[in-house]
């Protein structure tokens, strides 16, 4: 099970584990990318999968309700596998001073909901209707960027704080079930979301500073990400628990080095 799966990150996690291991695929999403909707489809058929696409909203706890009342239909009880959250859509601003809008009470809850609460309400709704595998494995995704701050991020950083506390508590409840929960924390990826929070005209520019501050001196992949998850599904990914595991190449580590030598910034 995908949220977020029409697109970027959450689309090629469908494409990687449809592969290997074999996975049915539950994709949620709203139905904003109906095109990249219908390639997946057809690339999830073709690699011999069923695929349910789910159009509306997941951030919500009644999303996420009604979300396992559908997968329950087409699936049955003990079927998840593999339950991965990756849903982008959060408002940006400063939070309380500096030039440019403040963020609003409507747009904290929204963000909120979407990015961390919407991971709680669907592993509620999960557990209580019995649709975890055993041996489940349950996974958030973040940014190496959050531990640094990006300017008017900070709403979408204070909500990856709050997705960690919960994956690390649910790792500590879920664990005794033999289940699994973890968050995977990767660089910047090119995506439609990464495209709406830098603007297509900064893009050259976020590019190249990337490939300054990653020392492979490339820009990581959804694929990459992708087929890294398929190694969290399997047997080998077992003893991941309640980890925020660390798969950004190192984009941060050079960060004093960009700024001490100003040739290379
Ligand atoms: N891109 C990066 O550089 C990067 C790096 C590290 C971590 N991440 C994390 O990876 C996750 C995915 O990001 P992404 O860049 O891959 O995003 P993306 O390409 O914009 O894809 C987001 C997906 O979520 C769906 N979606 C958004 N809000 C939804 C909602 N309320 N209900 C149902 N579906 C919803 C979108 O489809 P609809 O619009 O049709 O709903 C789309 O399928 C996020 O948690 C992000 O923080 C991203």
């Amino acid at each position: 099970m995908v949220l977020g799966a029409s697109e970027g990150t959450g689309a090629a996690i469908v494409r990687s584990v449809a592969r290997d291991p074999g996975l049915d695929i539950f994709g949620a999403h709203r139905g904003n990318h109906p095109e990249a909707a219908a390639l997946l489809e057809r690339d999830v058929a073709r690699a011999g999968r069923r695929v349910v696409l789910r159009g509306g909203d997941a951030g919500t706890a009644e999303g996420a309700r009604l979300g396992v009342e559908a997968l329950l239909d087409v699936a049955g009880p003990g079927s998840v596998r593999l339950f991965v959250h990756s849903l982008a859509s959060a408002s940006m601003g400063r939070l309380a001073a500096g030039s440019g809008p403040r963020v609003a009470p409507r747009q904290v809850e929204k963000t909120f909901d979407v990015m961390a609460h919407s991971f709680l309400y669907w592993t509620q709704a999960l557990v209580e209707k019995g649709l975890l595998a055993p041996s489940a494995r349950l996974l958030g995704l973040t940014n190496s960027l959050d531990d640094s701050l990006v300017g008017g991020l900070g709403l979408i950083a204070a909500a990856k704080g709050a997705l960690e506390a919960y994956v690390r508590t649910l790792a500590l409840e879920l664990g005794p079930l033999g289940h699994r929960v973890n968050l995977l924390k990767f660089p910047t990826v090119i995506t439609p979301a990464v495209r709406k929070v830098y603007g297509e005209a900064a893009l050259d520019r976020i590019v190249a500073t990337h490939l300054k501050m990653i020392p492979a001196g490339r820009m990581c992949t959804v694929e990459e990400v992708a087929r890294f998850v398929t190694v969290l599904a399997g047997d080998a990914g077992e003893w991941f628990n309640g980890a925020t595991i660390d798969y950004s190449g190192g984009l941060t580590l050079g960060l004093a080095d960009l700024l001490l030598d100003p040739g290379r910034s």
